[in-house]
């Protein structure tokens, strides 16, 4: 923590961070200070811009039916059963066009900017088809070109099985290993293939065999995993997950080689929180176990309706005993090593991109503390800020 601080970017990244009085005294920045834009934060708190390594945005309509059914008593998975849930977004995916969902993206990105988030993971998902998962994945690469800040594109074509291939999910696991996963690669349009590993979902088994289809294929992989019921982690582990997300039902024999290798643990409390749980992810669990500890909104039209990483901060505080400093990691730089970004992203240090956000509190603690309200008042982009600073 740097009080009275200073960040002097070029060219869209950090080369220097210290105190404000030693940069004034720099000779370069003397010289040159009438080149160089400032922005005074007015001591403000300043963040390295948020990581939100896990959100599904291309969708149309929110789920208002589910959200009653829900309020009613009905669970999740109840509602998914009866034809609700992940497949009632699919017709919607299917029948729009391109540009529509690049709107909808686009519409998501900016708010995640407005509320600190300056990288993006995004998932297609809800087309499942070989046509609207690309198109899906088209929406989000247009919607990134116009958005300043970092996307990362992932392939969720496992996400659910689509009724066309009702009670035969064998088959479409072989349309995704076989036919979309190839497109996806041969396109460029991610850089992640991710699965819904769970119980309603795709099985372990399945699960495998499509990571395996995504290493042959040279693309990296994550998962859902341990949301609804306990899966193993262990076989998974192989195939060097950058993330395994959810977590809800981890195993205890599995937190040790969580530990010791490379795949963070994500979790997205939000989803916990909308579902209206009284169980949230034991983070205490996983952080003293030395696993990598993410947070991530999940922002989604079925659990987790938010494109604010401050709510998710906050519920991880107040539900799941993270302290205000750890949640910052977990929401930046762990974020960052959830994409394998962590070379350029997720901390205010010289050489990384200057991506940066400035919230209107005094403590950094105040920014899980106040929650339901956004304190991010500018988003800086590659050294370059968007929104409004009172004097
Ligand atoms: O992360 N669990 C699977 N996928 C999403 C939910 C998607 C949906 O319900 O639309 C999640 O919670
Ligand atoms: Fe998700």
């Amino acid at each position: 923590m740097i009080e009275d601080g200073a960040v002097l970017c070029v060219g869209g990244k950090i080369v220097s961070v210290g105190k404000a009085q030693d940069a004034l005294r720099d000779p370069w920045l003397k010289k040159n200070r009438k080149k160089v834009i400032e922005i005074d934060c007015g001591r403000r708190v300043v963040l390295p811009g948020f990581v939100d390594s896990h959100t599904h945005p291309v969708f149309m309509q929110p789920r208002l039916v589910d959200f009653e059914k829900r309020i009613s008593g009905a669970s999740y998975e109840e509602i998914a059963e009866a034809g609700g849930g992940i497949r009632s977004s699919i017709e919607d995916v299917r029948k729009s066009t391109k540009a529509a969902l690049t709107t909808k993206v686009l519409s998501a990105l900016q708010q995640l900017a407005q509320h600190g988030t300056t990288t993006v993971e995004a998932k297609s998902g809800y087309g499942l088809s070989l046509d609207s998962e690309l198109k899906s994945l088209e929406a989000i690469r247009a919607a990134a070109r116009q958005w300043p800040g970092t996307v990362v594109p992932t392939f969720l074509g496992a996400h659910v099985v689509p009724p066309e291939y009702s009670g035969r999910s064998r088959e479409y696991v072989q349309h995704v290993c076989k036919e979309m996963i190839p497109a996806v690669a041969k396109t460029k349009l991610a850089d992640f293939v991710d699965v819904f590993c769970d119980r309603g979902a795709f099985s372990a088994e399945e699960t495998a065999e499509i990571f395996a289809a995504a290493k042959t294929n040279g693309l990296e992989v994550r998962a859902h995993m341990g949301q609804l019921s306990e899966t193993r982690l262990e076989p998974f582990l192989k195939f060097d997950p950058a993330s395994l997300d959810h977590m809800d039902h981890v195993h205890e024999a599995d937190l040790e080689a969580l530990a010791s290798s490379d795949t963070v643990a994500t979790l997205v409390p939000g989803a916990n929180y909308f579902l209206g749980l009284a169980r949230y992810p034991d983070a205490r669990r996983l952080i003293v176990s030395g696993a990598a500890v993410a947070l991530a909104t999940d922002y989604n039209p079925g659990t987790s309706p938010t494109v604010s990483m401050p709510m998710a901060m906050s519920l991880a505080c107040t539900h799941m005993r993270m302290s205000p400093s750890e949640v910052i990691v977990a929401a930046t730089m762990n974020g960052a090593c959830a994409l394998r970004l962590a070379e350029q992203k997720g901390s205010i240090e010289s050489g990384k991109d200057a991506d940066m956000a400035v919230f209107d509190v005094r403590d950094y603690r105040e920014i899980s503390y106040w929650f339901g309200v956004n304190c991010c008042v500018l988003t800086v982009i590659h050294g370059v800020g968007s929104g409004t600073l009172a004097a």
